[in-house]
């Protein structure tokens, strides 16, 4: 997501702030900005990266600030979607990270009282509101509290005004630290930024609002109550603070899912004025590659199950090079990046041949959003490790959100049903996160693979592509030869490969085809593989029965697991490349954007 700092005290802001912002670059961001109070407060602020905006800046003479690096969510990047945002009376300015949900009602309120906006971004709504109420109350602080209270969603805000060298550090769901100076105080999202000038911190909690000065740090609540935060040191050094104290990025993403996840749930969707009528549509095609080819394939068991009507699933470099036969369907398209070259071609050419095509991507802006007729973005955040991770899991997200919408919009799945499918996803981050606190028997777990050379992970129905997607994780990251195969098959060939050295890995969720998959481990088990079943919690006394090992995740209903499995097979795949030394976050020969074909 964006980086914020912010800086007072009695040095000049301006180069402290810039020199603090491309701490975060690891982040990745697509807009960079800066704002100084000398009086007056001062904004410059553009698409591009950070050097990009130093280049156009004169010199900003002023002791508070602060600054932002965009990843877009709202609003494609551009300068006028580029934060720090400021009011009406251009009293206020501030950066923001985090969704607002609720920001268009606000918007709507306060366009009709007579607001001006300059961009298409949710966070700047937050400064006019400020400004609002500011009016009306005439102290800033009380202005503050009044804004947050009406505020859904998650932020970490940064608010400076002019003529006042403090800075309003306000956090919700989204962090923010306090790094403490003599005589001056900085405040980030991230560690990285700060540790160059401090070590020694406050971490915001959910709910706190900070007054900074260069002499002191209020911390209250929403209420003004005073809030007791203890000063903490910092014993990082800058590489592992950009990890966030994890030992690879994969891993960091991995943890970063149950809040990427929750986010996607509020994703956006981009479709034009004249909406389609979900009644007319009688199949679907998705198209993509990789990992996200994987969710597609999930998207058919989650569509063909919800809308009961056909999907065909594609790679997409296949897809581009078949006979061009008039397209009927509507065509997803999935690419996590919105840069995979195979993809987008296969989005021009699914339009050409006539297909309403829907792009399923995690970047704001990106090629495949400018050749497709709707867009439905993830709020994965930036992903750094080049294996998939929280990008595959929000992917699945926007599948379920997608088939729930069209199937009540069809008229194809009941609201009640729709009803219970949405509230059992609402629990799904919590699930995810159940998952992760187990990550030390997962480890354990991934001990027994680490000398296996080839594997096979095997599902039935819905837990077939999570299989291939667990074998994907497995080969590129340690690479061990792995093949992920629809359990049924496996006697139509691989069986013959099966040997004491060949663990196979079963997923085995309670389902309509639970007793089946049984007896395709027992199959497994006769040809003295070692075997490692996940399944759900409640299961674990039978799963034992047939297996070495077991990786258990809590109950969900069968159409939902592959994300609760896919969450702990990524942890598996993780810990067995460790064990093995495998460089993780950069495997050989792998590239996280794949612009040729
Ligand atoms: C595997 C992985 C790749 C990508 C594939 C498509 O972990 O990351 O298989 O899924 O290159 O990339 P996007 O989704 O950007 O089109």
């Amino acid at each position: 997501m964006c980086g914020i700092v912010g800086y007072t005290g009695d040095r000049e802001a301006q180069e402290l702030l810039l020199s603090s912002l491309k701490r975060l670059e690891y982040r990745g961001y697509d807009s960079a900005g800066i704002a100084i109070v000398s009086g007056e407060i001062t904004i410059f602020k553009d698409k591009g990266n950070i050097n990009n905006l130093s280049k156009q800046i004169p010199k900003m003479k002023g002791r508070t600030g602060i600054a932002h690096t965009r990843w877009a969510t709202h609003g494609v990047p551009m300068k006028n979607n580029s934060h720090p945002f400021s009011d009406c009376t251009s009293r206020f300015a501030l950066v923001h990270n985090g969704i607002i949900e609720n920001y268009q009602e606000i918007k709507d309120e306060l366009m009709k009282k007579g607001h001006i906006f300059s961009s298409e971004t949710d966070s700047e709504v937050i400064v006019h509101l400020i400004e609002d109420f500011f009016k009306e109350i005439g102290d800033t602080e009380k202005a503050v509290r009044a804004t947050v209270k009406r505020l859904e969603g998650s932020y970490a805000i940064l608010l400076i005004e002019k003529e006042s060298n403090r800075i309003f550090a306000i956090r919700n769901r989204s962090p923010l630290v306090i790094g403490l100076g003599d005589g001056e105080n900085f405040i980030a999202s991230d560690v990285p930024a700060l540790l160059e000038h401090t070590s020694s911190v406050i971490y915001l909690q959910e709910g706190d609002i900070a007054e900074v000065t260069p002499e002191r740090v209020l911390i209250t609540d929403h209420d003004g109550n005073a809030m007791k935060r203890e000063a903490q040191e910092i014993e990082w050094s800058l590489e592992d603070a950009e990890k966030g104290g994890y030992k690879h990025f994969m891993l960091k993403e991995i943890f970063e899912q149950p809040s990427a996840i929750q986010d996607s749930m509020r994703g956006r969707w981009v479709e034009p004025a004249d909406r389609y009528n979900h009644r007319s549509l009688r199949s679907i095609k998705i198209v993509a590659c990789g990992t996200s080819y994987h969710a597609g394939l999930t998207g058919k068991y989650i569509l063909e199950e919800i809308l009961k009507i056909p999907v065909t699933v594609e790679v997409a470099s296949e897809y581009r090079y078949s006979p061009p036969i008039r397209e009927n369907s509507t065509v997803i398209l999935i690419t996590q990046s919105g840069e995979t070259a195979d993809t987008i071609a296969a989005a021009v050419e699914a339009r050409r041949r006539g297909g309403r095509t829907i792009a399923i991507t995690n970047v704001v802006g990106s090629t495949i959003t400018r050749e497709v007729d709707e867009v439905i973005y993830t709020q994965a955040g930036p992903e750094m490790g080049v294996a998939a991770t929280k990008t595959f899991t929000t992917q699945l997200v926007a599948l379920y959100q997608l088939a729930l919408r069209y199937g009540v919009e069809s008229g194809r799945l009941d609201y009640d049903d729709a009803k219970e499918i949405e509230r059992e996803l609402r629990l799904i981050p919590r699930k995810v996160r159940a998952v992760l606190d187990s990550h030390e028997d997962i480890e354990k777990v991934a001990e027994f693979l680490r000398k296996a050379e080839n594997m096979f992970f095997i599902g039935r129905n819905i837990n077939y592509p999570t299989a291939m997607e667990g074998a994907l994780k497995m080969k590129e990251i340690s690479y061990i030869h792995a093949e992920g195969y629809p359990a049924g098959e496996l006697k139509h060939g691989p069986l013959a490969l099966l040997t004491s050295e060949t663990p196979v890995l079963a997923i085995a969720c309670r389902n309509a085809t639970f007793e089946k998959m049984l007896g395709n481990i027992r199959e497994v088990g006769a040809r003295e593989s070692p075997i490692i079943v996940v399944g759900f919690k409640k299961d674990r006394r039978i799963l034992e029965r047939y297996a070495d090992r077991v990786i258990d995740i809590p109950e969900t209903i069968p159409l939902l697991s592959p994300i609760p499995v896919s969450v702990a097979l990524q942890l598996l795949s993780y810990y067995t490349a460790d064990m093995r030394g495998a460089e993780i976050d950069r495997p050989r020969n792998l590239a996280k954007s794949v612009t040729v074909e």
